[in-house]
């Protein structure tokens, strides 16, 4: 049997009328607001690498070290022969985790909604390692997903700090649906970002080099493809901002003048005032309590709370109750 196999679980057509119904939501509401999935194309996929890499985005260089150091404990703790990943992307920092379980390890299944990170992932994971079998998913993990029937004990992975990306009550459903995919002593193990000075987390969502802004502006050329849309990324601004209530980032793209996006595909014109924005994702910040909390609340216990030396980011494995 092949090392790698691939599953779409997204038929095109689906996928497409999915962005449809969001556009046309998110365009037509007030205040407008896209979801941020959407980022994610080639394009995109490859913005974001270019992002953990900058200078002011420290959350991947912190989690990183917390699973250099605690990837051989989180082995010996769940024994997983299955690693399931969800918003995998480059799998990069997992690849500590995978030598750790390795040989022990027999499958790897990340998911994702980007099926060129998928095949770049399982490509370069694969070059060096002989024993490993990854099974990836093209789906999105809002959704029902059906694993492959793979041996357990079985260790989920969201790493990254994805889970800020969902709204409150989004990321209630996401954990029940998690916990949903676990029996009693399979495990949970989960990035998030600490909550932490404005002008760090502002710095963090707004880099010097653009980066940032190119990849939220990602998502108007997402919809001017797919959906044959004009808008014009030069005619928006990329906004960052700190919401202190909800301790979360907003990411925004602000109209820099009155203009008009039309879009054909979904027989759609989209006027925006001077200065409107839309916010494009959400970026959570947390705290231990909290995240306690919402494990619970999903039926997990939280057993282990790790954080890199300078308390940026937290690493969180909890066990199926
Ligand atoms: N876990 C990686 C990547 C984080 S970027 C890391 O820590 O570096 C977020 C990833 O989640 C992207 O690869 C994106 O394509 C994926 N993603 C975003 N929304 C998703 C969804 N609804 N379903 C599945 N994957 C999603
Ligand atoms: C994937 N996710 C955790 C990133 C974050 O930090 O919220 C996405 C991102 N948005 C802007 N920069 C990075």
């Amino acid at each position: 049997m092949s090392a790698f196999q691939l599953t779409r679980t997204l038929a095109p057509d689906a996928a497409a009328a999915d962005l449809r119904a969001d556009v046309l939501h998110g365009l037509t509401r007030t205040p407008k607001e896209l979801p941020p999935k959407w980022f994610y194309d080639a394009r995109g996929s490859e913005l974001f690498d270019e992002i953990t890499r900058l200078p002011e985005y420290y959350p991947t260089r912190a989690e990183r070290e917390i699973l250099v150091a605690r990837a051989p404990g989180i082995a010996a703790a769940t024994g997983a022969r299955t690693l399931v990943e969800l918003g995998s992307g480059s799998s990069e920092k997992t690849r500590f985790l995978i030598d750790a379980l390795l040989p022990g390890l027999t499958a790897y299944v990340p998911v994702d909604v980007s099926e060129s990170a998928l095949t770049g992932a399982a490509e370069a994971l694969l070059a060096d390692r002989p024993g490993l079998r990854v099974h990836a998913l093209v789906a999105d993990f809002t959704r029902g997903i059906e694993l492959p029937d793979t041996p357990g004990p079985r260790l989920v992975a969201f790493l990254g700090g994805t889970i800020g990306n969902l709204l409150p009550q989004e990321r209630r459903s996401f954990l029940a649906s998690v916990r949903a995919m676990t029996a009693p002593g399979d495990a949970f193990l989960l990035g998030t970002d600490l909550v932490k000075d404005e002008a760090t987390l502002v710095a963090a969502y707004d880099d010097e080099a653009g980066v940032t802004a190119e990849f939220n502006k990602n998502v108007l050329a997402v919809i001017d493809r797919e959906l044959d849309a004009d808008a014009d990324p030069g005619d928006f601004e990329h906004v960052a901002r700190w919401d202190p209530e909800r301790e979360w980032i907003e990411m925004r793209l602000r109209a820099r003048h009155a203009l008009t996006v039309k879009i054909p595909a979904l027989d759609l014109v989209v006027p925006f005032a001077a200065g409107e924005e839309v916010r494009t994702e959400v970026s959570a910040k947390f705290r231990q309590e909290g995240v306690r909390a919402e494990l619970a609340d999903a039926g997990f216990e939280l057993v282990r709370w790790w954080t890199d030396e300078e308390g940026r980011f937290a690493l969180s494995l909890a066990t199926a109750r």
